[in-house]
């Protein structure tokens, strides 16, 4: 792909979605055999110092930075509670899943259709590599169905109001987080409220109760919450919160359930960060196999 500068639509300042992920691809790279990916690592190699570190921020694409200033800038509390207003309802449409899934591949962007896989591909990607793991049936489903909240996006959402990973708002920013710096602009780094460790949350309230950052992951989980196990749920929904499950940030915030939690949304991030750049899948030949995966958890139509 070649190195562009934002569009002028302040909706779309990425080339594509997968901007996003290549990103997260540079800061978090994928272990090597035997490592664990608990911890970040430091830069690009293990040796560099954390001013170093922070060169993943100066060396991120034009694109992706001005998606970042958006997302942070605009992503505040009222508005991640005003989308779960708007959105959560889920009366926009009613469709089954594989339906959702092709309804999805429809968003194409400006990105290579060569080298870059298709949302579809994206998501059998991610299920096959689970699949082949011997992992269970469910989570196999919950890696096909993922990033199916990106259809917010056919909705005419920004992508910053989509994709982004995922951070508390209505309490203090860690600075953990990509790109602390653009939450100055954001109104809530001025609101006292907003700004003390706990914010408008308790001390190990549950993450059930603290309002993320709005985005496809909390979107999906809603669709979905009452047909997958509740493993399933927290990969669906803190697929992308990387300040928690990466950066161990927010631990002050989460009950006794997200503690038991966190290790299968750890165990799901490698499947949908690291099994993008092998063989494209073969959707039509896959689709009676997931057809029936389906089928086992969820009823022929669900609500959107
Ligand atoms: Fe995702
Ligand atoms: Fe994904």
């Amino acid at each position: 792909m070649s190195i562009t500068p934002p569009t002028n639509d302040p909706n779309k300042p990425l080339q594509s979605l997968e901007e996003w992920e290549d990103f997260m691809k540079v800061r978090y790279p994928e272990p090597k055999d035997g490592e664990t990916p608990k911890k970040p690592a430091v830069g690009y190699a293990p040796e560099k110092t954390e001013t170093e570190f922070r060169n993943y921020e100066a060396d991120a694409r034009p694109t992706v930075r001005e998606f970042y200033r958006l997302n942070h800038t605009n992503q505040t509390h009222e508005f991640s509670l005003a989308k779960r207003r708007e959105f959560l309802g889920l009366k926009r449409m009613t469709m089954g899943v594989w339906e959702a899934a092709e309804y999805l591949n429809q968003l194409v962007d400006d990105s290579d259709p060569d080298t870059d896989m298709s949302q579809l591909e994206h998501l059998l990607q991610t299920s096959e590599q689970l699949r082949r793991d011997g992992r269970p049936r469910w989570m196999v489903l919950t890696g096909f169905v993922h990033d199916l909240g990106k259809i917010l996006c056919l909705w005419g959402e920004p992508q910053w109001a989509v994709v982004g990973d995922t951070f508390p708002t209505g309490c203090a920013y860690s600075d953990k987080i990509v790109f602390p710096k653009f939450f100055e602009a954001n109104p809530d780094s001025r609101d006292p409220r907003y700004q003390t460790r706990n914010g408008v949350y308790t001390e190990g309230c549950g993450l059930d109760a603290v309002a993320l950052s709005w985005g496809h992951d909390e979107y999906i989980y809603h669709v979905c919450k009452e047909y997958l196990p509740m493993e399933g749920l927290y990969m669906l929904r803190y697929h992308s919160f990387y300040p928690w499950h990466r950066e161990e940030q927010y631990g002050h915030l989460c009950n006794d359930q997200d503690r038991a939690m966190l290790k299968w949304v750890r165990e799901f991030n490698p499947y949908d960060l690291y099994t993008k750049s092998h063989t494209k899948p073969d959707a039509k030949a896959l689709r009676p196999y997931y057809e029936e995966l389906i089928r086992e958890f969820f009823p022929e139509k669900i609500r959107w």
